[in-house]
């Protein structure tokens, strides 16, 4: 056979589809796969004008700029998620769209997290349901999402070689986690693999991620994409299960060279052949005529509104336009918005209303509104002074503070958490002029606010909200809307708190997370540390009060939870009501709660209402690292409900189910495990007489020393035991387990 046969072509032919025809599409194949079009992003189409750059950014086609997930995961509100990413999809599908980039779903390991806007939480449940509910939302229109990056992509710094050393146990249990979730009840079409590597292994080549727990244990069936640029090796990585290469680095051929000459078995080229063949068939082809802007405008409106998240308030908000003469607004995000990070998300809005006209037009003529920068590009000090001289004739000052572009960004970590110094001096100037101050913030991660945020009225924390982010600030601080917003990441007093405060972002090639599953709240609440504000905090304009705790156990090893949420205020207003579940033990090798349930519910005032959750049995699971398994120890756990991490209201205690799982014994299992074991446990006591026993009366402490002893060594103290004994043993203790 010549290279020209058939056969030969077929193989190249198909080598052709693994990587993309360009930057934003997939490569086409004659009556079998159409040209697919691919497109950043999350929280807004970035669609590449024809002719662009290859990265397009700042240059997209105008879409809808709904607020990045680190506001969207602040509403807890799975149910408008959805919506508007069934926006997304109809947006995407109005510019020929097939494939969403997004959700990014990568757990916020620490504060200064360059990507953490993209994220949604410090925590995988919350994560898993807000990116689940994202997932269904744009799917919905028959666009494919794009759960990113799998996985272990923490941190910005040295992104595209970093590898993520970690234990198996914080790999299942944070890093995962939330994959998990989506990947089983959201079933995404697509997924990107991540950059970096994990304990050394790319993730973009990793079989045991890829194949091993994506598809054969969570039974992914979409297609795998490399994040952009991130194949090193185009055989390793399609062998290791990535479909897509993006965008294309002209390798193909190694591929079918790789298959011809037998480093690549072709059946793993057909597989991947068939997924493109399924994600082609899964997807709308046709594109639609256009999508009414107004309405996705209304949309990001009501999703920034249940993003913002009140932090402190004496009383002064809902602020009565009616009983002011004069509101100073002060900072120069209240003119010119700060509402979406940089880099490869960045979407050109269809329109923007800053803050300043939100507020001018909520207003009307019922107050006099004034504005002074603050801070800019001119000199610190006569802002500064300008700023004061509005202040001091003003019944209010709105600040609006945060972290400028240059801050913070795809691409590179921040070092420090604190406001610029400017602003912070402003500030100062500001409250020291006795006028009630209220301070909003715009900014993708957590900045620290101890020491100040004592000195101001009221903190708003206002994220990076989309374009419609200014409209939604002047609701909630009038009152048309209510904050109803909560924190999914801990506000630590001050960065040397945090856990990963000594390893984050490493060097030298590697990031250890020493701090294992002790990741934000799970480190905070476990460890008793003061935060500034706690995981699932947010203040309403209302009070809730919670009742009758039942907590009963279900088929299958799980528990379903109840409980009643009461509007105890004057206004209507949404709680988060967490539930989280802790252990009645002293165990310290894990957190001692952590959220497996939350619900939110709006409530006028009087108003109440049951609310059931059913936590599965693994929600009382841990990973098992000696037998690589999801694990159910039987035994009592507490069930938790309240506001906040740190805000329980209610607390009941519930003995759980073990799963029946009996370790196999082996002659290096030690007594102590021997003595756990159902068969094995019998066996030793006959071998052993009344030896424990008389030794635990005697000496406790010896029994303590012999228990930590593999069970082998006793065959050398002379007490009759055979290494031949002791394999029979184990052989019949396991064998007798099976029957
Ligand atoms: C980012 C991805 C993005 C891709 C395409 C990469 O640099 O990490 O999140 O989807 O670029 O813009």
């Amino acid at each position: 056979m010549t290279e020209n046969t058939p056969e030969m072509d077929s193989v190249a032919d198909r080598a052709r589809l693994t990587s993309g025809a360009d930057t934003w599409h997939t490569e086409e194949a004659a009556g079998t796969l159409p040209r697919l079009m691919l497109s950043d992003g999350p929280h807004g189409i970035r669609q590449q004008r024809e002719g662009g750059d290859a990265l397009g950014i700042g240059d997209s086609v105008p879409a809808t700029c709904f607020p990045p997930a680190v506001a969207l995961g602040s509403t807890w509100n799975c149910e408008l998620v959805q919506r508007v990413g069934a926006a997304l999809g109809e947006e995407a599908r109005a510019q020929g769209v097939h494939v969403l980039l997004g959700p990014g779903m990568n757990i916020k390991r620490s504060p200064l997290g360059g990507r953490n806007f993209e994220y949604i939480s410090e925590d995988p449940h919350v994560t898993g349901e807000i990116a689940s509910a994202m997932v269904d939302g744009i799917q919905s229109q028959g666009v494919a999402a794009t759960p990113k990056h799998f996985a272990v992509n923490n941190q910005e710094s040295d992104r595209m070689r970093v590898s993520a050393d970690l234990d198996e146990q914080t790999l299942r249990e944070i890093y995962l986690n939330a994959f998990e979730t989506v990947v089983r009840d959201a079933r995404p079409w697509a997924l990107m693999s991540a950059y970096n590597r994990i304990n050394g292994d790319f993730a973009s080549a990793a079989d045991w991620l890829l194949t091993g727990v994506l598809r054969r244990e969570w039974g992914f069936d979409g297609i795998v994409m490399s994040d952009w640029g991130a194949v090193a090796d185009r055989v390793a990585s399609l062998h290791a299960g990535l479909d897509l290469e993006m965008p294309p680095s002209g390798t193909d051929d190694q591929i079918a060279d790789a298959v011809r000459d037998g480093a690549l078995e072709e059946s793993f080229l057909d597989a991947t052949v068939e997924r493109l063949r399924l994600l082609a068939e899964r997807v709308a082809l046709e594109r639609t005529q256009g999508y009414d802007a107004d309405a996705h405008h209304a949309i990001a409106r009501e999703a920034a509104t249940e993003s913002i998240v009140l932090l402190r308030n004496d009383g002064i908000l809902p602020l009565d336009a009616d009983r002011l003469e004069r509101i100073a607004v002060i900072g120069e995000f209240a003119a010119v918005p700060r509402f979406q990070g940089g880099g490869s998300s960045r979407v050109v809005p269809t329109r923007l209303t800053p803050a300043l006209d939100a507020i001018r037009a909520t207003i009307a003529d019922r107050a006099e509104v004034t504005y002074a920068p603050g801070f800019g590009a001119e000199g610190e000090d006569s802002l500064i002074a300008a700023a004061v001289e509005t202040v001091r004739v003003a019944d209010v000052a709105l600040v609006f503070l945060g972290l400028p572009d240059h801050a913070e960004s795809e691409g590179f970590d921040r070092t420090d958490l604190d406001l610029p110094f400017a602003q912070l001096r402003l500030l100062q100037a500001v409250t020291e002029t006795g006028v009630p101050t209220v301070v909003v913030l715009s900014n993708g991660g957590v900045v620290s606010v101890s020491d100040w945020h004592q000195s101001v009225a009221a903190l708003v924390e206002g994220w990076l909200l989309g374009q419609a982010g200014g409209e939604a600030m002047a609701d909630v601080l009038f009152g048309t809307g209510a904050p109803s917003g909560r924190l999914t990441e801990t506000i630590p007093l001050q960065l040397s708190d945090t856990p990963s405060y000594r390893t984050f972002p490493g060097g030298a090639g590697h990031v250890r997370y020493g701090e294992g599953l002790f990741v934000g709240y799970r480190h905070y609440d476990s460890a008793d540390v003061e935060v500034a504000y706690p995981f699932g905090h947010g203040l309403t304009y209302t009070s809730f009060a919670y009742e009758d705790l039942e907590v009963a156990r279900v088929e299958g090893g799980g528990c379903r939870v109840s409980f009643t949420v009461r509007n105890t205020g004057e206004r209507a207003g949404s709680e988060v009501a967490q539930v989280y579940v802790g252990r009645d033990d002293a165990r310290k090798d894990r957190p001692i709660h952590e959220l497996r349930a939350f619900v939110k519910v709006h409530l006028k005032p009087g108003e109440s209402a049951r609310v059931e959750r059913v936590l599965p049995s693994r929600a009382f699971a841990e990973w098992d690292l000696s037998h690589d398994r999801w694990n159910v120890t039987g035994g009592a756990r507490l069930i938790e409900v309240g506001g906040s991490s740190r805000d329980i209201r209610l607390s009941t205690s519930v003995d759980v189910e073990g799963d029946g799982f009996v370790n196999e014994l082996s002659p290096w299992s030690t007594i102590a495990e021997w003595r756990a074991h159902p068969v094995g446990g019998e066996m030793l006591t006959k071998l052993m007489g009344g030896f424990g026993a008389g030794v635990a009366d005697r000496a406790p402490e010896l029994l303590q020393m012999v228990l930590q002893i593999p069970l082998i060594k006793l065959t050398s103290w002379g007490i009759g035991l055979t290494v031949e004994n002791v394999e029979v043993m184990a052989a019949t203790a396991n064998g007798d387990r099976s029957e």
